[in-house]
């Protein structure tokens, strides 16, 4: 089995979904910041916006939906969890073999070495963030519009979706490529897709099953009515 999540599925904590009409921040669009042209023409804006994202983000709890979906791994043998959050919401629910498509919120990347470390801290302190090896400007270790994804993690996420014979997409506009062509790549191999998402989405059309409505009551009750994978011993625990 395997799970794609996107914003969405944060949003019953609070965090703000990118496309959604509470995206902006200081009335600037993600796609504008979330780029290595904004950080190198304004490092300080653009750590701004994640030291932002951050407190906001420390301030959330993972929601039902990311507590089944760890509740999940641990029932079913073979299962992957492929997300392109960077909040760290379903570590902090418990998933373990998670796939982070597009990085971190919580984890820094030296531009001068390349080397990364993960730094907790909110707020950060008001002076840049710098590598403690080198001195060199640090970054967030998030994928950014202007870049490609990690070819490792890239082939981990191809090669699960290859061999779904159940994927789950949740709460992603599925607008984004490259994540938005796993799925379609589970489907070729013979995979049931099924959507939960309260919006149509260009994935809608090519999925087995659509639920509309949010992603905790939708995957609840997902849950509860259809286990692809058989009877699972004791049952599933919905709190
Ligand atoms: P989007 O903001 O594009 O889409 C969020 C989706 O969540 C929409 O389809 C909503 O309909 C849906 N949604 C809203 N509330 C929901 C709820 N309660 N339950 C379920 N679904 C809900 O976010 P992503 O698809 O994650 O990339 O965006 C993909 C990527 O584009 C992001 O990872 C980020 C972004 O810009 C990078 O930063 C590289």
């Amino acid at each position: 089995m395997v799970v794609l999540t996107g914003a969405g599925t944060s949003a019953e904590s609070g965090v703000p979904t990118f496309r959604g009409s509470d995206g902006l921040w200081r009335n600037h669009r993600p796609e504008d910041l979330a780029t290595e042209r904004a950080f190198w023409s304004d490092p300080q804006l653009v750590w701004q916006f994640y030291t932002w994202r951050r407190d906001l983000v420390a301030k959330c709890l993972p929601n039902l939906a990311h507590r089944l979906l760890a509740d999940l791994e641990r029932r079913v043998g073979d299962f992957c969890l492929i997300t392109q959050n960077v909040d760290g919401l379903h570590q902090a629910a418990g998933s373990q073999r998670t796939i982070e498509l597009h990085g971190s919120l919580w984890t820094l990347r030296c531009t001068g070495c390349g080397q990364r470390w993960e730094d907790r801290r909110t707020p950060l302190p008001d002076s840049l963030p710098v590598c403690p090896t080198c001195s060199a400007l640090a970054r967030p270790d998030v994928v950014w519009f202007d870049e490609a994804l990690q070819p490792s993690i890239l082939a981990a996420a191809v090669s699960a979706a290859g061999s779904a014979r159940t994927m789950l997409v949740i709460g992603t506009s599925a607008l984004v490529m490259p994540a938005a062509g796993l799925p379609l790549i589970a489907k070729r191999a013979g995979a049931r897709l099924v959507e939960i998402n309260p919006a149509p989405t260009p994935l809608s059309d090519h999925c087995d099953e659509v639920l509309r409505g949010p992603a905790t009551e939708m995957l609840k009750s997902w849950v509860e009515r259809f286990a692809p994978w058989g009877a699972l011993p004791g049952g599933l625990v919905l709190t």
